[in-house]
């Protein structure tokens, strides 16, 4: 009787969805979820490529690298040389190199991975699926029902900046990545909106890391002084020279005066209260709005949800990074005027000009 229930119970489900799905959309619908749940292979299989050195390996062969020739090349045991021939096929897909009948090439993407490109993004991807920006995913929903600041909090018990600082060897690199984002955010500042930093004279990078940003704004404004601030064991290995100074410090403390400061990713770090408390500090250290003082802000803009879906894909994963490594987040353009009317800031211009962020120039 039981399995006589069952079976008509199983034909009306099928009928059912019979019924509700048409075989096609089901179909894609499972591919979308299949190509989602395993969207962590594209970064493990990029980092793994960046660690053996294939982009060099490749970039170094200067034609088209045949499989055996890259295998070769490669620091590998050679019993295990069929993998490369199926990482390389992955990722070839997703574009980051591409095949020629020769062999391998580059595209454009790998090139910005080689370790001698002067816009090599190689460190983030090296950072970005580290182990220790991994696990906080496997505890996020742990830490939706705690207490915790963040889940990097519930997986390391320790808060982000505290664990950069006591696991150095991930604390250097992530200092590597944000020095690689720099520089291809500050290609792309001199090139589209150097008037944000035009008639300076002195300017303080607040978290400014091991200095990427400034040292390029001092070459390019001859009479500006840079002052870096960020926490003690970053700049402790800094050189400075007569136009740039390091301080080590909190810039919950003291921020040194100048024309302008520098907040480069700095926002996105924090909740909207610190973010108040540090926008009204960074006040207190300018002139006035007549004498030139400003607070200049690289940070993602969330403005426009429907335009190209790259960048805002690109937008929100780094929102949903902020979720799960730190306290902060990216803000819409109404959620940036909230925290400067809330700081006592006059008003303030956003420029979009840099990839997925705007340059948000605040004045007091
Ligand atoms: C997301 S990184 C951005 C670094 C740099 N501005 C850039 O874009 O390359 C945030 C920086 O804030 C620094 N930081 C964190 N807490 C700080 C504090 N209390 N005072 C000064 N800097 C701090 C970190 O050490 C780190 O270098």
């Amino acid at each position: 009787m039981q399995n006589k229930e069952f079976s008509i119970r199983h034909k009306l489900i099928n009928m059912a969805m019979a019924n509700e799905y048409n075989t096609e959309e089901l179909v894609q619908a499972h591919v979308l979820l299949r190509n989602q749940i395993f969207a962590f292979i594209n970064s493990g299989s990029l980092r793994c490529a960046v660690q053996l050195g294939i982009p060099d390996v490749i970039h170094s062969h200067g034609k088209p690298m045949a499989l055996s020739e890259l295998v070769a090349a490669l620091p590998i045991k050679q019993s295990k040389a069929h993998g490369i021939h199926r990482l390389m096929r992955v990722l070839v897909h997703s574009g980051f190199f591409a095949e020629q009948e020769e062999g391998y090439v580059l595209t454009l993407a790998s090139r910005l991975l080689l370790k001698d490109e002067p816009l090599s993004v190689r460190a983030y991807a090296l950072m970005a699926f580290h182990p220790a920006m991994v696990k906080p995913w496997s505890v996020m929903s742990d830490w939706f029902q705690n207490d915790d600041t963040a889940p990097f909090y519930t997986a390391e018990l320790k808060n982000f900046w505290e664990y950069n600082a006591e696991e150095t060897s991930f604390g250097d690199l992530f200092n590597a990545a944000m020095a690689n984002d720099s520089k291809f955010i500050v290609y792309l500042m001199m090139k589209e909106c150097k008037a944000a930093f035009e008639g300076l004279s002195s300017l303080v990078d607040v978290g400014g890391g091991t200095g990427t940003v400034a040292r390029t704004i001092v070459e390019s404004f001859p009479n500006m002084k840079c002052t870096v601030l960020d926490l003690p064991h970053v700049v402790a290995n800094c050189q400075g020279s007569e136009k740039l100074d390091f301080i080590g410090g909190s810039m919950f403390e003291a921020i040194p005066p100048a024309n302008a400061i520098l907040l480069k990713e700095i926002l996105h770090d924090w909740d909207d209260e610190t973010c108040i408390k540090i926008l009204k500090k960074c006040k207190e250290a300018i002139p006035s709005k007549e004498k030139g003082g400003k607070v200049i802000i690289i940070d993602v803009v969330l403005d426009n949800q429907k335009e190209d879906d790259g960048f805002v894909r690109a937008q929100l994963f780094l929102d949903t990074m902020m979720l799960a490594v730190l306290t902060g987040k990216e803000r819409t353009r109404k959620e940036w005027a909230q925290l400067f009317y809330e700081a006592g800031f006059s008003h303030h211009k956003i420029t979009r000009a840099l990839g997925i962020k705007s340059v948000i120039e605040a004045y007091p």
